[in-house]
C-alpha cells in the first residue's frame, strides 16, 4: 500500500472513532458493553442461552429484545433455543397460566423473575408481561445489580398506560418542542420508518401499552379510508411490542366526512355512522384501542351543541365500540367563557352530576390539576368525587408551561405530588393514586396518560434531560409507588453515566430542578395559564377574547395584595374538596405556602409563617430561584468527562439559556408586581438593572407571530 493511502486510512479510522458520539437516539436502551470484565463474566454465566417456551408475536419480541440487550452488554450473541431441557445457566422465557408471586397471582401483564433450577425464569401470563419482564431483567444488568438470588415480581397498577400525541396531519405538534411529528403521513403506508419500531421499543421498555397518535384537537381526516391505511401501518409496527393504537376523534366527523346533517349523538343516523366506522376500523386494526375525545372544550364541538350531555356523547361512542375490546377516553378538560365563573370549578361542576351515567366502556380522563398543567397545581377535585365513574390521570410530559425543551425540569416530583395527595374521600389515606389505580372505588377501567414530549429531533425530546420525563411517566404509570429518586437514578445510570459520583450529582440536580423552576416562575401558588406562546412572562397581559385567557384573571394583583380568593368569600372553589382539606387550605395561616395564592388574596404586608411579608417572600423565591440556575450550571460542570461530550455541551448550552430566562421571569414578575406592592426589593437582593418596559419589549420580540 502506498504510504499516502495508509495515512489517509489511519486518519479516517481516527475520525471515525473520535467522531462517534452518543446522539441520544438510543435513549435508556443503550446496551453499551459492560466495562468491568469480571462483572460481565458473572452475568454471562447466567445468560448462556435464551430458552423460549411458548409462542406468539410479543413473546418473540421479548426473546429478540433480550438477545439484543445481552449482545450489547456482554459483547456476545446468546443463542435463542426453544427449550432449556436439562441445560442450566440460561434465561427461560415462559408463558404460564398463573405465575404466582408471594401467594398472590400476578395480573395479565405482570411478570415474575426468579431463579429456578439454576436458570433465571421470566414468567408471565402474556407475551407482553414477558416482554416487560425482559426489560426489567435487562435493567438489572444496565444498572449493575446482582443476578444471584434474583426475585422480582411486578404487576402494573393501572391497566391502560398511554402516551397521548398532540400531533397534526401537517407534521406539527401542538405544544411539541422536539421537532415535528414522528409520523410521516405523506410517506405512509408504503414507507415505514424504522424509527416507529424504536419508538415502540422505548415505550414497551417502560410498560406503556397504548398510544393515541393524533392531537386531541382532532382532524376528522384520521377517520377517512385514506388515513386509516396509514394508521394501520403504524398499528402493525406497534403490535409486536404490546402497544395498542388509539385515535383522537373529531366529534362532528359524521358531518364533516360523513355527509350527515348533524352529529347529534342521539340521532340514529349518527349512531349508525359511528357503528359502521368502528367496524371499518376493527376490520383493519383488530386490536384497535379506542377513542380519545376532547368535546365542548376550548371551541371544540361536542354533544352540548345539540343540547346533549358529555355522557350522551361518550355513551354513543361506547355503544359503537360494544362488540370490540375498545374504550372511550372522554376528557374532562372543559371550561366556559363566563366572566363571572372560576375556571378552577368548571370540570367538577360539569362532570360530577353525571357520575354513574356513563357506559362501562367509558373512562373520564382528568388533568392532574383543575386548571392546566401549571408548574404547581393542587390536585383536581374531581379525583375522588366520581365514585361510580372510572377516572384516569392525564399528565403532561411535554413542557408547555415548564420552559419548553430549554429548561431542565424533572417532572417525576410533579406527578408524585399529585398522586400522593390525599383526597380524604374515604378517610385519611384516600390518595389520588388510589382513585386512579381503581382501588378506592373498585373501578373496572384504570388508566394513566402522558402528553408526549417526543418529536423528530434525533434525541427524541430536544433537551436530552427531558428523556427522563418520558421515562418517569412510563415508570410511574406502571408503578406509582416508585420514588422520584429511584427513577432518576435508573435513568441516569442507563442513559448518561455510571460513574457513582456523577450519578449522584445528576440525580440531585434532577430532583431539585422542579422546585427551582417554580421559584423563579410561579412561586407560592401563582399560576400562568394565560394565552400566548406559553413561554414568556406576561403578568401584565389583560386583553383576550375571554377573561380566563388573561394573566390578571389568575394573579389578581391590586394595591391590597395578590392571589385568587377561592374561599367562601371568593369563588368558593375550596368547597369542592373534603372538609379535612378545606379546613386546612381555607385559612391563610394553615394553607401550605406552595398553594397560598391559589386560594387566597393575600395582603402584600401580611407576615407569613416564614416570618417574611408576602412581598419579601415572593422576592426571596424569585431571586433564589433564578440564582439556583447558576447552581445547576455548577453541578453540571462537575460531571464533565463522565457523560458524552456532545450531550454535555448540549445541556450546558441549554442551562445558559435557562439562566438568562430565569432572570427574565424574575424581573418581569418583580417589576410588574412592584407597581402594586409599592415596596422596595428587600436586601440582600439587587433591584433588576432593567425596567418593566425593557422586559415587555423583550417579550414582544419573542411573541411576534
Ligand atoms: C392547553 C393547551 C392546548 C391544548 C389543551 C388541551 O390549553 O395549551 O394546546 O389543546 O390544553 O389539553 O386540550
Amino acid at each position: 500500500m502506498r504510504p499516502i493511502y495508509f495515512l489517509i486510512g489511519c486518519f479516517l479510522l481516527v475520525v471515525q472513532q473520535t467522531s462517534y458520539a452518543d446522539d441520544g437516539y438510543r435513549l435508556w436502551l443503550k446496551y453499551d458493553l459492560i466495562k468491568d470484565a469480571t462483572k460481565r463474566d458473572t452475568y454471562a454465566r447466567s445468560a448462556q442461552f435464551i430458552a423460549v417456551s411458548g409462542s406468539g408475536p410479543v413473546l418473540k419480541t421479548a426473546a429478540e429484545e433480550l438477545q439484543t440487550g445481552l449482545q450489547g452488554l456482554l459483547g456476545k450473541t446468546i443463542p435463542v433455543i426453544t427449550s432449556a431441557g436439562t441445560r442450566t445457566g440460561g434465561i427461560v422465557l415462559t408463558l404460564t397460566s398463573s405465575p404466582r408471586a408471594d401467594g398472590q397471582s400476578l395480573n395479565d401483564e405482570g411478570y415474575k423473575i426468579s431463579r429456578t433450577q439454576n436458570n433465571i425464569t421470566v414468567a408471565s401470563k402474556s407475551g407482553a408481561g414477558t416482554l416487560y419482564g425482559v426489560f426489567a431483567l435487562l435493567r438489572q444488568l444496565q444498572t449493575g445489580q446482582p443476578l444471584e438470588g434474583i426475585s422480582i415480581t411486578s404487576s402494573p397498577k393501572v391497566r391502560y398506560r398511554l402516551l397521548n400525541h398532540w400531533d397534526n396531519t401537517n407534521g406539527t405538534i401542538e405544544r411539541g418542542y422536539a421537532g415535528g411529528t414522528l409520523w410521516k403521513w405523506y410517506e405512509l403506508p408504503a414507507t415505514v420508518d424504522p424509527r416507529y419500531r424504536d419508538y415502540a421499543r422505548a415505550n414497551a421498555s417502560l410498560g406503556i401499552n397504548g398510544t393515541v397518535i393524533n392531537n386531541v384537537n382532532a382532524s376528522a381526516r384520521f377517520l377517512t379510508a385514506e388515513y386509516l391505511e396509514k394508521v394501520v401501518a403504524l398499528a402493525n409496527v406497534f403490535r409486536p411490542y404490546g402497544i395498542r393504537l388509539y385515535l383522537s376523534v373529531y366529534f362532528p366527523a359524521p358531518k364533516t366526512i360523513g355527509g350527515l346533517k348533524t352529529a347529534d349523538p342521539l340521532d340514529p343516523e349518527v349512531k349508525k355512522w359511528w357503528t359502521d366506522k368502528v367496524k371499518e376500523i376493527y376490520k383493519v386494526i383488530p386490536d384497535f384501542g379506542g377513542f380519545l375525545v376532547k368535546a365542548n372544550s376550548e371551541g371544540e364541538p361536542g354533544p352540548q351543541d345539540y343540547g346533549r350531555t358529555h355522557a350522551d356523547g361518550a355513551n354513543m361512542l361506547a355503544e359503537a365500540l360494544a362488540p370490540y375490546d375498545g374504550i372511550v377516553m372522554w376528557r374532562a378538560f372543559v371550561y366556559k367563557a363566563d366572566p363571572k365563573a372560576d375556571r378552577f370549578k368548571a370540570a367538577y361542576e360539569e362532570f360530577t352530576p353525571l357520575d354513574g351515567k356513563f357506559n362501562k366502556k367509558v373512562i373520564i380522563q382528568v388533568k392532574n390539576g383543575p386548571i392546566d398543567f401549571q408548574p404547581r397545581e393542587p390536585f383536581s377535585p374531581l379525583f375522588g368525587n366520581m365514585p361510580q365513574t372510572p377516572l384516569s390521570m392525564e399528565f403532561q410530559i411535554t413542557q408547555e408551561y415548564l420552559g419548553f425543551a430549554t429548561h431542565l425540569v424533572y417532572e417525576a416530583p410533579i406527578f408524585k405530588e399529585c398522586l400522593e395527595s390525599d383526597t380524604y374521600v374515604k378517610g385519611k389515606g384516600s390518595t389520588v393514586a388510589k382513585v386512579v389505580d381503581g382501588s378506592l372505588h373498585n373501578y373496572t377501567l384504570t388508566a394513566m396518560a402522558g402528553v408526549a414530549n417526543t418529536g423528530s429531533d434525533r434525541n427524541w425530546t430536544g433537551n436530552p434531560m427531558a428523556q427522563a420525563n418520558w421515562y418517569a411517566f412510563g415508570r410511574l404509570a406502571w408503578d406509582h409507588t416508585l420514588s422520584s429518586e429511584t427513577i432518576a437514578n435508573e435513568w441516569v445510570a442507563m442513559t448518561l453515566t455510571q460513574e457513582p459520583k456523577a450519578v449522584k450529582t445528576i440525580t440531585d440536580l434532577l430532583l431539585k430542578s422542579r422546585e427551582i423552576y417554580v421559584n423563579y416562575n410561579t412561586p407560592i401558588g401563582l399560576s400562568r395559564p394565560w394565552t400566548g406562546a406559553h413561554f414568556a412572562p406576561e403578568p401584565w397581559q389583560n386583553k383576550s377574547p375571554r377573561p380566563d385567557w388573561t394573566a390578571i384573571y389568575y394573579h389578581r394583583a391590586d394595591s391590597v395584595g395578590l392571589g385568587f380568593d377561592r374561599t367562601a368569600s371568593g369563588s368558593d372553589a375550596l368547597a369542592q374538596y373534603r372538609p379535612e382539606i378545606r379546613q386546612q387550605w381555607n385559612n391563610p395561616e394553615t394553607c401550605p405556602l406552595p398553594y397560598l395564592l391559589w386560594f387566597h388574596h393575600v395582603p402584600w404586608t401580611k407576615k407569613l409563617a416564614t416570618g417574611r411579608t408576602l412581598w419579601d417572600e415572593l422576592c426571596t423565591h424569585f431571586y433564589t430561584g433564578a440564582d439556583s440556575v447558576g447552581w445547576m450550571q455548577q453541578q453540571w460542570t462537575q460531571v464533565k468527562g463522565t457523560v458524552d461530550p456532545g450531550i454535555f455541551a448540549d445541556v450546558a448550552g441549554r442551562l445558559v439559556t435557562q439562566q438568562k430566562e430565569a432572570i427574565w421571569w424574575r424581573d418581569a414578575w418583580v417589576l410588574y408586581l412592584q407597581q402594586y406592592a409599592q415596596q422596595p426589593i428587600p436586601a440582600p437582593f439587587k433591584k433588576p438593572d432593567r425596567t418593566l418596559d425593557d422586559v415587555k419589549k423583550l417579550v414582544d420580540i419573542y411573541q411576534l407571530r
